[in-house]
């Protein structure tokens, strides 16, 4: 497999290229640095793979750069860039989430229409599926995202179905739910909370606690998107979660049990775009790419906080 990697500085970029490395392939790391949270953080993430043999870096922006050129020779394209984040997607902000999730994508598949691509995998996200009752969410049921950010993944996730109905472009899309692990992204909540924990900081709590999520570990995420791009069909979309749900009241007692030190804890109101409770229903993904979680919570945070020690935040 020759694989390109779109946001390959990110949290699970870097992971997924470490994999595809390990397993023989060669692989193009594009990432253009947004800004969303300090570069050092992404440098780190790039760190273990400067320098090896079958990996190549491109620093720039998917909006800028000539794609058909990029494309050149690929075999699978494992789109993961984007601009993350529920809640600051709102108000002025939405641009970049138009630019970096919906634009962004669209170039991607108006230059792979092209090019015989085996697989596009895009990285889509459990907030499509918006505020339900309905759960564990299906891939079939409804999808009504509560935050820009949701709506603007969804429109990407249509573009991919468009792209293989109108031009056969090989696409599968994966519905990552609320993932963590050593490199998660520093404004997420297990990292604010592991990082404020080791500085003795207060962290804001928003809403009850009582939301869930069906948190999934970073490895076991990759083996999702690894098994995606093996998957022999297209146009479909899966889940891919950690195969349980977890209140963060019932997270956070693990990282402080795990710690061995309490955290101080500040509430405010639910935030606009936060929805209630995650949950994924896996049947699909387990039966079609053989996915199967494998990594618990307390052994997922655990590597978490050992990874932000040695980070030292
Ligand atoms: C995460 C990612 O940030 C999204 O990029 C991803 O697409 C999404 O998962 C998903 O799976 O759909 P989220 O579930 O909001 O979004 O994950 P966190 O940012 O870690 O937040 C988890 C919970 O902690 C939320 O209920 C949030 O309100 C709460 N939180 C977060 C706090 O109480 N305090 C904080 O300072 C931050």
């Amino acid at each position: 497999m020759k694989a390109l990697v779109t946001g390959v500085a990110g949290f699970i970029g870097s992971h997924l290229a470490e994999k595809l490395l390990a397993e023989g392939h060669q692989v193009i790391g594009v990432d253009n640095f947004l800004d969303n949270y300090p570069r050092s953080f992404k440098e780190g993430n790039l760190a273990a793979l400067s320098g090896r043999a079958n990996f190549q870096f491109i620093g720039a922006d998917l909006l800028r750069l000539d794609l058909k050129n990029l494309l050149g020779g690929i075999s699978h394209v494992f789109h993961l860039a984007g601009q993350p984040g529920v809640r600051s997607s709102w108000g002025g902000e939405f641009s970049r989430y138009t630019d970096n999730n919906i634009m962004a994508t669209q170039l991607l598949l108006e230059s792979a229409k092209d090019h015989r691509l085996e697989k596009f995998v895009y990285a889509s996200t459990s907030s499509v599926y918006g505020d339900t009752e309905d759960l564990p969410m299906r891939e079939d049921g409804g999808t009504r995202p509560i935050s820009p950010y949701g709506a603007s993944k969804l429109a990407a996730e249509h573009l991919c179905h468009l792209y293989w109905r109108a031009f056969a472009v090989p696409t599968v899309a994966l519905r990552f739910f609320t993932v963590y692990g050593p490199r998660q992204r520093p404004d997420m909540f297990f990292h604010i909370f592991m990082r404020a924990l080791r500085r003795g900081e207060e962290v804001p709590l928003y809403d009850d606690g009582e939301q869930t999520r069906d948190f999934t570990f970073c490895a076991d995420i990759v083996d999702g998107v690894v098994a995606a791009g093996h998957y022999p069909g297209h146009g479909e979309v899966f889940n891919l979660g950690g195969g349980s749900d977890v209140s963060l009241l019932d997270a956070i007692a693990v990282i402080e049990a795990i710690a061995g030190r309490k955290g101080r804890l500040c509430r405010f109101d639910r935030q606009r775009g936060d929805v209630r409770h995650t949950r994924a229903r896996l049947d699909l993904a387990r039966e079609k790419l053989g996915y199967a979680p494998k990594v618990g919570l307390e052994e997922g945070l655990t590597q978490e906080w050992k990874w932000l020690g040695e980070i030292a935040v």
